[in-house]
């Protein structure tokens, strides 16, 4: 049997023979077929790419009906297990686990390299006081391309290489500062004794002692968070990241626009609104008309639902278990009876069994982090930390894929036909309407 698909034109009557790699016809190949000699050729409608590869990828697997995830082919239950952040981020973008010395030299090189230019606590001065920490981690990471003008210089390993570090090195550093100035504490600088998580929690927690100490039990729990956040492959900000990568633009600048991509409520910002919706709930008896409120179309169940996964996530259930070992630390969070009904009561309900939702990663990670002390305005810069391993080991793969070109999708224009200018006092009224 080939490997190939054949296509009829019942316009013209014509067949095509077209190949089939990876599962997958090549849009290209639909451009040969024209109803005639002057026809453009037919092009795929797919508007959010629904059922569009935009890339092949060696970095992130999910098989989103068996609720599985890979990161470079090792499951994510045991890298949340036995593995590091750090060590995940290292897999993520060279492709394979660290030796021991690989590793240590990873590690010194990260955090030799945390500290930021003095001139960006200024920017950060800047800000309002009650501005959103993502708002001040997106204009903050743009603002280190012009700190690193070699930076432009993508296609040098090395140069590559050097802002890769900086990225995963810098970032948890503008989150500590924005989270610092909207509390108006004096911004805390890292200490190169901790972990990368230990060392976050001491520029967001350090007070007036000589050294902080992070507690163990929640160092760890974040760095496994962490782990579960890194990559997961072709969604809204990593897209971003390979389009806005793809006009061959520094990496600071190509990061800026993954996070503002993941600031929306509909994907990293989706932790934020999670822990807004359970507080607005407020006790368990409301749950029921929070829920057909849902149904009815007033709003969304915000935590539920992937795009991919239509089983489980699977880093929803390592973030379940999680939960209850930071809760012994912190105490119980409240929120959490009025999830766990929340999630009892919408996964018997006909409206979410229809559509295949199941909670996502960020329905239970708001818990957790609101047990830690952190405020809600910080969870989506949360997410933005652990995730920019992956955001640069995809720029990097786009970057180094021979197949790829600037990211340009075409369109089906539905507008107006040719039409002659119409001068002001000969224009008719029409009624204002986004067009
Ligand atoms: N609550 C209520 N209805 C929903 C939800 C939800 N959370 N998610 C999807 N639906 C409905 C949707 O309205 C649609 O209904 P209908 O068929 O009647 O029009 C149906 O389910 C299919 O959903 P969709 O919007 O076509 O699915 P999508 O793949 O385009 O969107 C999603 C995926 C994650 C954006 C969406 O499920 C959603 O908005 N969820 C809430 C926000 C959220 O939790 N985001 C975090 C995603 S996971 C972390 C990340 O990657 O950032």
């Amino acid at each position: 049997m080939a490997d190939t698909i054949t296509v009829t034109d019942n316009r013209t009557g014509r067949a095509y023979e077209i190949p089939i790699e990876h599962g997958a016809v090549r849009a290209m190949d639909f451009r040969q077929i024209k109803a005639s000699d002057d026809d453009f050729g037919l092009m795929l409608y797919d508007p959010a790419f629904t059922n569009t590869a935009s890339c092949k990828s060696r970095i992130t697997f999910i098989d989103g009906d068996k609720g599985i995830l890979h990161y470079r082919g090792y499951p994510i239950e045991q890298l949340a297990e036995q593995s590091t952040y750090l060590e995940v981020a290292y897999l993520t973008i060279f492709g394979e686990l660290p030796t021991k010395a690989q590793y240590d030299q990873w590690v010194h090189e990260i955090t030799y390299r945390t500290l930021v230019h003095e001139n960006i606590k200024k920017f950060v001065d800047g800000f309002h006081h009650d501005a959103h920490p993502m708002g001040m981690l997106v204009s903050t990471v743009a603002a280190l391309s012009t700190f690193y003008t070699e930076s432009k210089d993508i296609f040098d390993e090395e140069t590559r290489h050097l802002q890769i570090i900086r990225l995963i090195a810098k970032m948890p550093t503008l989150a500590a500062f924005a989270y610092r100035h909207s509390r108006g504490l004096p911004y805390a600088y890292p200490d190169n004794d901790l972990s990368f998580t230990g060392n976050l929690l001491n520029m967001l927690y350090k007070m007036s002692e000589a050294k902080y100490k992070p507690n163990p039990v929640l160092e760890r729990a974040l760095d496994i968070l962490f782990i579960l956040h890194a990559d997961h492959e072709q969604n809204c900000s990593a897209n971003a990241m390979r389009a806005v990568g793809s006009s061959h633009v520094d990496p600071f600048s190509a990061i800026a626009a993954a996070a503002a991509a993941l600031y929306g409520p509909l994907h990293g910002g989706a932790n934020e609104e999670v822990l807004r919706m359970l507080t607005e709930i407020g006790s368990v008896d409301r749950i029921p008309e929070f829920i057909k409120s849902v149904e009815e179309g007033h709003g969304l169940l915000y935590g539920f639902g992937h795009r991919v996964y239509k089983n489980f996530d699977p880093r929803a259930s390592v973030i379940k278990r999680l939960a209850h070992e930071v809760f012994e630390v912190t105490g119980r969070n409240p929120l959490l009876d009025i999830a766990l009904e929340l999630e009892r009561i919408a996964l018997e309900e006909d409206y979410f069994i229809r559509r295949k939702l199941y909670p996502n990663v960020d329905f239970y990670s708001g818990i957790i982090y609101q047990s830690m002390g952190f405020p809600v305005e910080m969870f989506p810069v949360l997410f933005a930390i652990p995730r920019t391993a992956g955001w640069v080991a995809q720029w990097q793969e786009m970057l180094l894929d021979p197949e790829q070109k600037i990211a340009r999708p075409r369109q089906l224009y539905l507008g107006p036909e040719t039409r002659d200018y119409v001068t002001m006092e000969r224009r008719e009224a029409k009624q204002q309407v986004p067009a």
